[in-house]
């Protein structure tokens, strides 16, 4: 799947990992391996909608929208910062995903309160407490095998109650991955 990746697209990720290695506190975008695991993942999902909460500029957005395109399905996007959404907005069309990826301003909480089935959601908020939130918003929603990752479980502070609160779910299998700032996998039961 990325090895087919366009040019456009290829040099819209790179021109954004630039960025990201420049100033850390701008974009504040996955790693590009967390962003691989999470395009694998969502290609791995069961039929059903794709959701991203917390869209900054676009880089998470752009490598889902890969799987979303070879799995037929569009991924909804949602910012409440104007400013990130039309940034986002001009990356996802620079990179030749505009057809794929639907970016909204907005509040996450608005769109994780959805009824909508869920076969995928990155949930990318900040502070990233707030995904403990969103947690208990999306897990209902998720289809039988559908996924939920959970962003900035271990920095810039340690979840230990949200990390406590997935482990003991009996409705998911959940995983800790310590990538660079700790990231929660759950699969619906
Ligand atoms: C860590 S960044 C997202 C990075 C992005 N997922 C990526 O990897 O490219 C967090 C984003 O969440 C947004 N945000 C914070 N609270 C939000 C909320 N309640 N609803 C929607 N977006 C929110 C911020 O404006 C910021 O752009």
């Amino acid at each position: 799947m990325f090895s087919e990746i366009s040019p456009a697209m290829q040099q819209v990720m790179r021109a954004m990992e630039e960025q990201l290695a420049r100033d850390q506190r701008s974009l504040r975008s996955v790693d590009s391996d967390v962003a691989r695991v999470l395009s694998m993942l969502a290609l791995a999902a069961p039929a059903g909608a794709f959701l991203e909460l917390g869209s900054s500029g676009g880089y998470s957005s752009i490598w889902l929208s890969i799987a979303a395109k070879l799995k037929g399905v569009k991924l909804t996007t949602v910012d409440l910062d104007e400013k990130k959404v039309a940034l986002a907005r001009q990356n996802v069309a620079n990179a030749g995903a505009a057809d794929l990826v639907e970016v909204h301003h907005g509040d996450a909480f608005d769109f994780a309160g959805r009824t909508e089935p869920l076969a995928f959601c990155f949930s990318d908020i900040e502070p990233p407490e707030l995904n403990a939130k969103i947690y208990e918003l999306v897990v209902p929603r998720l289809v039988p095998g559908g996924w939920l990752v959970v962003d900035n479980v271990t920095s810039p502070r340690h979840q230990k109650q949200f990390i406590e609160r997935a482990y003991s779910d009996p409705r998911v299998d959940c995983v800790l991955l310590p990538f660079p700032k700790g990231d929660m996998i759950c699969r619906k039961c």
